[in-house]
């Protein structure tokens, strides 16, 4: 049987919790060999679990996205390990509800720093490998709240917001050379990251939904999928929008 991802290498950050570890095992059932890049020491056993029972290959590099030598560092040993990475999927978030006045400045550089510039970061370190290939796909997790806004959110709306542009313009400077890059940004979807704000707020984002609950990280790893295979090889500089109809764009 062939898989829609024989032969390619995935890095994965923030692969090994929600949506990151649903993309890893998704790709490793898919063929891929599955780099997964996350704070902890160790892969967290439930997740090696996980990833274990798809048979594939994978391998585990502690890193902060945003430290820069961390990231050369954790890159090296996952293509040492598994090959040069020709998908990179930025998955690493945090999450943090704060009205704007409250909003010290080491929050505001942290979640700039984990969404923004570990992507800058992570990509920057595996696209020398994609030129060389020939074929690259950079897949960055946005959200619909970088489009929409959310209160209490300024600072994880504008990194979401800056991670969209970026996108976009790296998606011209690199079409030349085959790869493309293209943003998901979900609406609410149920993972350890929604499961740590209040109830009241989770409740309220999911009664504006037209859909009426919340998303599921497999809803999120099939799209991530499209993007990596060779059915999603035209889109590039897209936003694709899996949020249950809280934005219609
Ligand atoms: N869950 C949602 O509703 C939702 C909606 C839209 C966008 N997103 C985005 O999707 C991504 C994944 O979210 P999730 O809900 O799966 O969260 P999660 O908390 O389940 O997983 C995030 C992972 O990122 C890792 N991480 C955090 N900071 C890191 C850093 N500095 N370096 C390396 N790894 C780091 C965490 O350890 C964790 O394993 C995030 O970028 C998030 O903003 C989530």
């Amino acid at each position: 049987m062939t898989r829609k991802l024989d032969g390619r290498t995935a890095l994965i950050t923030g692969g090994a919790s929600g949506i990151g570890l649903a993309i890893a095992t998704l790709f490793a059932r898919e063929g891929a060999k599955v780099g997964v890049l996350d704070l902890a020491p160790n892969m967290p056993d439930t997740a090696a679990s996980e990833l274990n029972a798809t048979g594939g290959h994978w391998a585990y590099a502690s890193c902060d996205v945003s430290d820069a030598e961390a990231v050369t560092e954790a890159t090296t040993t996952l293509a040492g390990a598994l090959g040069p990475a020709g998908i990179v999927v930025n998955c690493a978030g945090i999450d943090v509800i704060a009205p704007l006045e409250e909003v010290d400045l080491a929050l505001w550089n942290r979640m700039l720093a984990v969404h923004l510039t570990g992507t800058f970061l992570v990509t920057q370190a595996c696209l020398p490998a994609m030129r060389d290939m020939g074929w690259g796909r950079v897949i960055n997790l946005s959200s619909q709240l970088g489009h929409r806004g959310a209160p209490g959110m300024v600072p994880y709306c504008a990194a979401k917001a800056g991670v969209m542009g970026f996108t976009k313009a790296l998606a011209y400077e690199v079409a030349p050379d085959g790869i493309t890059a293209n943003t998901l940004n979900p609406g609410p979807i149920d993972t350890p990251l929604v499961a740590s704000l209040p109830q009241e707020v989770v409740g309220a984002i999911v009664s504006e939904l037209p859909l009426g609950r919340l998303g599921t990280v497999a809803e999120v790893a099939g799209s991530a999928l499209l993007l990596a295979s060779p059915e999603g090889a035209f889109y590039t500089g897209a936003s694709l929008n899996m949020n249950g109809g809280h934005v219609m764009l």
